[in-house]
């Protein structure tokens, strides 16, 4: 099996990876919903355990990813692009996997600054490095919402990529990452 990327193509561990982050980034998003909805304290307090241990699994997972997109190469863009658009979306889709990595990090310090617990399903909880602080809540609170806005904007541009290449320039690029064995 083809365990790293290359110019031919992606391989099926970063393709695997690719949706694996994307359901764990809807599920995150979606318990985040159902918890603002939620008035039961014993139900939301399950919500929160499911989204820390998703989180936590997001975060081992993007650790390879992000080792893994920077350290190969990237298989060569579909058709004849614009050297311009191949750089910003190479780019956009690095930035993306590295903010996989820091958002998690960065929601747990939040959530150790403001003195919660970070809970884990059966029990479980991941250890905080450092007490409660409101300068440190402050902080971890002001990066968090930029990044996170920041990773909004650029997951928009790179949907927004996909779905030009697939419905407009009618190319394979959204079918190569759906695991399409495309002939460069
Ligand atoms: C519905 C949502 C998404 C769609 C339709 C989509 C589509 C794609 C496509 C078509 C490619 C291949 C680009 C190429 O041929 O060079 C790609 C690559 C990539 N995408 Fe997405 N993507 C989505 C969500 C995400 C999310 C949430 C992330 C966040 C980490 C992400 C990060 C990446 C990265 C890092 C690559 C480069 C390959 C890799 O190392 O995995 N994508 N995406």
């Amino acid at each position: 099996m083809q365990l790293r990327d290359n110019g031919l193509r992606f391989s099926p561990i970063t393709i695997v990876l690719h949706w694996v982050v994307v359901i764990l980034l809807l599920s995150i998003i979606g318990l985040g919903i159902a918890l603002s909805q939620s008035v039961d304290d014993a139900q939301k307090l399950e919500y929160s355990h499911l989204q820390n241990l998703l989180g936590t699994i997001l975060f081992c997972i993007s650790i390879y990813r992000f080792w893994a997109r920077i350290t190969s190469y990237h298989p060569l863009p579909l058709g004849t692009p614009n050297p311009v658009e191949v750089i910003a979306s190479r780019s956009v889709a690095a930035a993306l996997a590295l903010a996989m990595v820091l958002l998690p990090l960065a929601a747990w310090l939040t959530k150790c600054a403001a003195g919660e617990t970070v809970g884990l399903p059966g029990g479980w909880a991941i250890p905080a490095p450092f007490g409660p602080s409101v300068e440190a809540h402050h902080l971890f609170g002001i990066l968090f919402k930029t990044g996170a806005t920041a990773f909004l904007a650029g997951l928009a541009l790179h949907i927004f990529g996909a779905l030009k290449s697939h419905l407009i320039l009618k190319n394979d690029a959204l079918k190569r990452m759906l695991g399409k064995h495309v002939e460069l």
